[in-house]
């Protein structure tokens, strides 16, 4: 397939986006109906070959167990395509995009299905008169993972000679240590380490790589970046969405699972991070590991004091009543599984060791908003008269990553007239108004990125285990104690701020920003 990309030509103020050249490369997406595919997958690849980033040759198949023709496979995808991409499909990419999609069904432990699909990969090469790079997508319930990894290897698929083949493999990776360290050594079996590119969607947020840009691109913040100025870190990842329809997976998951142990430790390594040498893979991931051991994993009496639980209730939200989470179709009666989790971590080493970093994610919160806010030491002394001193507020640098990702610095500031008042102001970079382009999607980036061959957005397997070692004390931990009608599990109103369980965490005088 070749597509023509289309001119964003409107305002010469945009900035264009940067893409670096991709080798011809099939794409197989194993899961290809499900919700991630329609939502994020196929809309990114739209999106990449909207811009004419895509690989010049490039060809994408779908495998899933639902039986259909590629032809409705093609209908699907258009219409996935048409309700999710960030922007309004052209008709000429679309066609060039779907024209010649294939669609595998079958079961992923059956044989037959790695068999058709080798026919297939062999036949868009017999067209091409080339060899393709292969990318294996799994998209599918993780349970899978293992089975269509061995799969690949027995038939052969995991290598190709002359090309590079890569295997991507999204969240979760495993749910506890014991199945992570398995899945590792399972996918390590077939593939090198160099082939496996481990999905964290938050790695490709254009505001997450923007933390190391802020940090390592401005003389400003780096000198105070330690425990000598700052006084403690705090990130929230709220959302006001409830379950929806993802009880199945999310009911076995929890808050911690889900967004602790991935998304929100890796915000806690770009925040904590010493320099890396350079921006290679192997660097920086060196780098997120160090601060990941810097982690004690919590000893069983620490936990309580350090680890909150809570499960939403019904209350109100976007404007209507709705259930609690024990009320939400799918879920498992007198379910114990938290919806809110918050963490109060230390990360021991020279630069950080005595600062607190709070870290609270949850669903059905008042609103959704993704921040990490870094709250410096007060100054230790006030001269102004007692009128003034009362307005004056430690600085807090809030990096907020959705929805309106940008940069605030909170500072002190005279309030005018003859009085010597003091009042927090705020000063403040959006990317929005800065840049005036659309961030890309995660997944646009971190799909080239795998096509490409470039592991630095993507977790090591050394880094999933060490997210692991930190989570699977306080897991375990949690699924000892009773439920909430036993009352051992905190509740908070569905639309609220979460529970005032919470507060129990913070130390000296600290609060936890609204939401
Ligand atoms: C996913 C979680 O990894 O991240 C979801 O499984 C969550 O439960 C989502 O809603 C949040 O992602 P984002 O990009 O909307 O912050």
């Amino acid at each position: 397939m070749s597509v023509a990309a289309v001119s964003e030509g409107e305002n010469p103020l945009v900035e264009g986006l940067e893409r670096l050249p991709v080798a011809p490369t099939t794409l197989v997406i194993f899961g290809a109906t499900g919700d991630l595919a329609k939502r994020k997958l196929l809309p990114a690849l739209y999106n990449l070959a909207h811009e004419g980033a895509l690989p010049e040759r490039f060809h994408l198949v779908g495998v899933s167990r639902k039986e259909k023709e590629h032809e409705d496979y093609r209908a699907e995808c258009e219409q996935a395509i048409g309700q999710f991409s960030r922007r309004k499909p052209d008709e000429d990419v679309l066609k060039g995009l779907l024209e010649d999609i294939k669609y595998v069904p079958g079961e992923f432990d059956e044989d037959s299905v790695y068999t058709e699909l080798e026919r297939v990969l062999d036949g868009f090469e017999k067209n091409a008169g080339e060899k393709l790079n292969r990318a294996f997508y799994l998209s599918t319930a993780p349970n899978f993972f293992p089975v269509i990894v061995e799969k690949l290897g027995e038939h052969g698929l995991a290598q190709h000679e002359g090309t590079e083949v890569r295997v991507i493999i999204e969240k979760p990776f495993g749910t506890s240590l014991q199945e992570a360290l398995e899945l590792n050594r399972r996918v390590l079996d077939v593939f090198e380490e160099a082939q496996v590119f481990r999905i964290d969607h938050y790695l490709g947020k254009e505001t997450v790589q923007n933390m190391m840009a802020f940090r390592f691109a401005n003389g400003m913040f780096e000198p105070l970046w330690n425990r000598n100025y700052i006084d403690h870190v705090q990130i929230t990842a709220a959302e006001d969405i409830g379950i929806g329809s993802r009880a199945g997976y999310y009911d076995h998951a929890g808050a911690l699972r889900d967004l602790i142990q991935n998304h929100m430790l890796q915000l806690l390594c770009h925040v904590a991070m010493e320099p890396p040498v350079s921006f290679t893979a192997e660097e920086v991931r060196n780098e997120k590991v160090k601060v990941l051991h810097a982690i004690h994993e919590p000893t069983l009496q620490e936990i309580p004091e350090i680890a909150v639980r809570a499960q939403y209730a019904a209350g109100h939200s976007g404007g209507e009543d709705v259930p609690g989470y024990l009320e939400e179709e799918g879920v498992r009666p007198g379910s114990t599984t938290e919806t809110f989790a918050a963490l109060r971590l230390e990360v021991d080493n020279w630069r950080w060791a005595g600062v607190p970093f709070y870290l609270r994610a949850g669903k059905r919160l008042a609103r959704k908003i993704t921040e990490i806010a870094v709250t410096l030491k007060p100054v230790p002394h006030l001269a102004f008269s007692q009128d003034g001193s009362l307005g004056v507020k430690p600085n807090q640098l809030v990096l907020t990553l959705q929805p309106n990702e940008g940069v605030t610095l909170q500072l002190g500031a005279k309030i005018p007239g003859s009085r010597m008042r003091i009042r927090s102001v705020n000063m403040e970079f959006l990317y929005g108004t800065s840049f005036m382009s659309q961030s890309p999607e995660a997944y646009e980036r971190l799909i080239m990125d795998a096509m490409r061959g470039d592991p630095t957005l993507f977790t090591r397997n050394d880094e999933v285990e060490a997210q692991w070692r930190i989570c699977d004390p306080i897991l375990q931990a949690w699924s000892q104690t009773p439920g909430p009608r036993a009352g051992g599990l905190p509740q908070y109103k569905a639309g609220s701020h979460g529970p005032s369980e919470a507060d129990d965490l913070l130390l000296d005088d600290h609060h936890w920003r609204a939401i």
